[in-house]
C-alpha cells in the first residue's frame, strides 16, 4: 500500500484497511462523482455555488501555454502577467534598485494580512528559509492585537521598511487596522510626507478601488482574482513576500511542483492517486471510526508552521454542516487538524496518541536529506519517524511486556495496543518544488473529502457572524457615554466589566 507521484511517496500501509476497504472507498469516490467534479474544477466551472465563483487555484500554476477559460476569457495569460510584474518588483528589492523615500535601500519586508493572506506567506517563509536572501528581514503582522504590530516593527528603521498589505478584499478589519497603524508609523518617521507611501507600501488585492482609497498607487498593486480562495492563494500574488525572500526562479519551481501534483490529481487512476487516497483515508477515519482529529507531524524543522497553515486549508474548507443543496448533514465532516514538528511532539502529546483512549490518525512527513546536514542528526531524526509509525501500528503486547521482566502490576501501564493508523509522506528534500507538491497534495485531499461529503469546500460563511457582532460591539467599547447594551446577560456583563477595567487603568 504505497503510491508515488512526482518523486513523493505515500506509504499508507499502516492503516486499518484491506484491499477490499480500499476498493469500497474508491467506489464511494466514484459514486460521489469525484471524477466529474475534478474535471469541472479544472475546466473553470463555477463549482463554488454559494459565491457563484470558479475555483481555479490550479490556474495559478498552469504553464504559459495552457488555456483555462472563465467567463469566456483565458485566465492563464493574466496569471503570467502578474507573475512577471511580481518578478520585476522582487528583483528591484533584492538588488537594492528600489529605494525608500530617503534614498536608502529596503532591508525589511513586513507582510500585513490575516488568514489566507498570512498563513501561507508565513508558512512558506519558514519552510523555505534555507533559500532566502539573508540580507533582508521579513516580518508578518496578522493579529489586530497591537502587540503583533509593535513587536514586528520595534527594531526596524522606517526608511528601510516596505509594507506589503495583503488582502483579497482590502476590507478585512484586522488587516486594515494594522495597515493604518503601519501608515501612521511610517509617515511619522518620514516627515509626514504622503508621497513616501508610494515607496514604502505596496498592495496585494483583488480590490483596486479600496487600494487606491487607502493611498496606495494601483501601479504598486499586485492583483489576483475572485476565483482564488484566500486559503488557496499562497501561490498567487499573495506570495509576493515569498518571492522576494527566495527569488523569482525558486518561486517558479515551487509553482512547477504544485502543477506536477495538479496533473497527477487530474489524471491518475484513483487507486494510485495520492490526494484521493489521502482524502479517502480521512473520510474513512472520520465517518467510520469516529476519529475527531488528524495529527500532521512534519519531521523537518522548516515545516514548523505547516500544521497551522493546514488548519485553515482543511477546516475553513470542510468545516460545514449542510450539503451543497443546503440539506442538514447527518455525518461528521472535517476532522480537526493539528500538529507540531517531530521530534518535539514525541516528548509532549505522543503519549496520548500511543496510549490514550482516542483514535488519532497521523500524517508523518519526512525527507531523505537534511538541508543542514550535521553529524548523525538526520539519521537519528529519521529513525524516530520510522520508529513512531512502527510503534503506533504494532504496539507491544502484555506478553512482550512481561517477558521483559516487568512485574504483573505494572504491565498494563506499559502495553501499547497498536493498530493506530498513520501515513508516511517521504520526499528527497525540502526544496521549493517539493513544498509546492506537498501543499497541492493536501489541497486536493481536502477537495476529495468535500466531494464525498457533498459540501462546498470553497466558501466560509461560518466566519461572518462573529465579524458582524464585533462591528456592533466596537462602538459600545469606544463610546464615552455609558451605552445601552442589548446583548445577552453574559455579554452585557463582560462589556461593562471591560469598560470598567479600561476606565480604571
Ligand atoms: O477568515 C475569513 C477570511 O475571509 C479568510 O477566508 C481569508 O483568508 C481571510 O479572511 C482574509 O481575507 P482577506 O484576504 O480578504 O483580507
Amino acid at each position: 500500500m504505497t503510491a508515488e507521484a512526482a518523486g513523493v511517496l505515500l506509504d499508507y500501509s499502516k492503516n486499518r484497511i484491506t484491499n477490499e476497504t480500499l476498493s469500497l472507498l474508491i467506489q464511494l469516490a466514484e459514486g460521489s462523482g469525484l471524477r466529474s467534479r475534478i474535471d469541472a474544477m479544472f475546466r473553470g466551472e463555477k463549482i463554488n455555488v454559494t459565491e457563484k465563483r470558479a475555483v481555479l487555484h490550479v490556474a495559478l500554476r498552469a504553464p504559459k501555454d495552457a488555456s483555462i477559460v472563465v467567463d469566456g476569457e483565458n485566465v492563464v495569460p493574466q496569471v503570467h502577467a502578474v507573475l512577471e510584474k511580481m518578478a520585476g518588483f522582487s528583483k528591484s528589492i533584492r538588488t537594492g534598485e528600489w529605494k525608500g523615500h530617503t534614498g536608502k535601500r529596503i532591508r525589511n519586508i513586513v507582510n500585513i494580512g490575516i488568514g489566507g493572506s498570512d498563513l501561507g506567506p508565513v508558512m512558506a517563509y519558514e519552510a523555505l528559509r534555507h533559500y532566502r536572501d539573508r540580507s533582508l528581514a521579513f516580518r508578518f503582522v496578522s493579529n489586530v492585537d497591537s502587540t503583533d504590530f509593535a513587536e514586528a516593527v520595534r527594531d526596524l528603521d522606517p526608511a528601510e521598511t516596505l509594507f506589503i498589505v495583503s488582502s483579497k478584499t482590502f476590507t478585512t478589519l484586522e488587516t486594515m487596522t494594522n495597515a493604518h497603524s503601519a501608515r501612521a508609523w511610517s509617515l511619522e518617521a518620514l516627515g509626514g510626507d504622503e508621497s513616501s507611501i508610494a515607496k514604502h507600501f505596496v498592495a496585494v488585492s483583488t480590490n483596486a478601488s479600496e487600494v487606491a482609497k487607502f493611498g496606495i498607487d494601483t501601479a504598486n498593486m499586485f492583483g489576483f482574482w475572485d476565483w482564488v480562495g484566500g486559503r488557496y492563494s499562497m501561490d498567487s500574488a499573495i506570495g509576493l513576500s515569498t518571492m522576494i525572500a527566495i527569488g523569482p526562479e525558486n518561486f517558479r519551481t515551487m509553482l512547477d511542483g504544485f502543477h506536477q501534483i495538479d496533473e497527477h490529481f487530474r489524471t491518475a487512476p484513483f487507486e494510485r492517486n495520492i490526494p484521493v487516497l489521502m482524502g479517502l483515508l480521512a473520510v474513512w477515519y472520520t465517518d467510520f471510526f469516529g476519529a475527531e482529529t488528524v495529527a500532521v507531524l512534519p519531521y523537518e524543522q522548516y515545516l514548523k508552521r505547516f500544521p497551522a497553515y493546514l488548519q485553515q486549508l482543511t477546516m475553513e474548507s470542510n468545516g460545514k454542516h449542510v450539503t451543497l443543496d443546503g440539506a442538514e448533514i447527518a455525518y461528521p465532516t472535517s476532522p480537526i487538524y493539528w500538529g507540531e514538528p517531530g521530534t518535539n511532539g514525541q516528548h509532549s502529546f505522543y503519549q496520548l496518541i500511543h496510549q490514550g483512549t482516542r483514535l488519532i490518525p497521523c500524517d508523518f512527513i519526512a525527507f531523505g536529506t537534511s538541508l543542514n546536514p550535521l553529524g548523525r542528526h538526520h539519521d537519528i531524526l529519521m529513525a524516530n519517524v520510522f520508529a513512531q509509525s512502527e510503534a503506533l501500528a504494532f504496539g507491544k503486547t502484555s506478553d512482550q511486556v512481561k517477558a521483559e521482566g516487568t512485574p504483573e502490576w505494572l504491565a498494563p501501564q506499559r502495553v501499547f495496543e497498536g493498530n493506530r493508523p498513520s501515513n508516511t509522506i517521504l520526499a528527497d528534500r525540502l526544496t521549493p518544488e517539493v513544498l509546492g507538491k506537498l501543499i497541492a497534495l493536501y489541497e486536493h485531499s481536502v477537495f476529495t473529502q468535500g466531494v464525498i461529503w457533498q459540501i462546498n469546500s470553497f466558501d466560509q460563511w461560518g466566519v461572518e457572524l462573529g465579524k458582524v457582532l464585533a462591528q456592533r460591539i466596537i462602538p459600545e467599547l469606544e463610546t464615552a457615554a455609558e451605552p445601552e447594551l442589548g446583548h445577552d446577560s453574559s455579554t452585557n456583563a463582560l462589556i461593562s466589566r471591560y469598560r470598567h477595567l479600561k476606565e480604571s487603568a
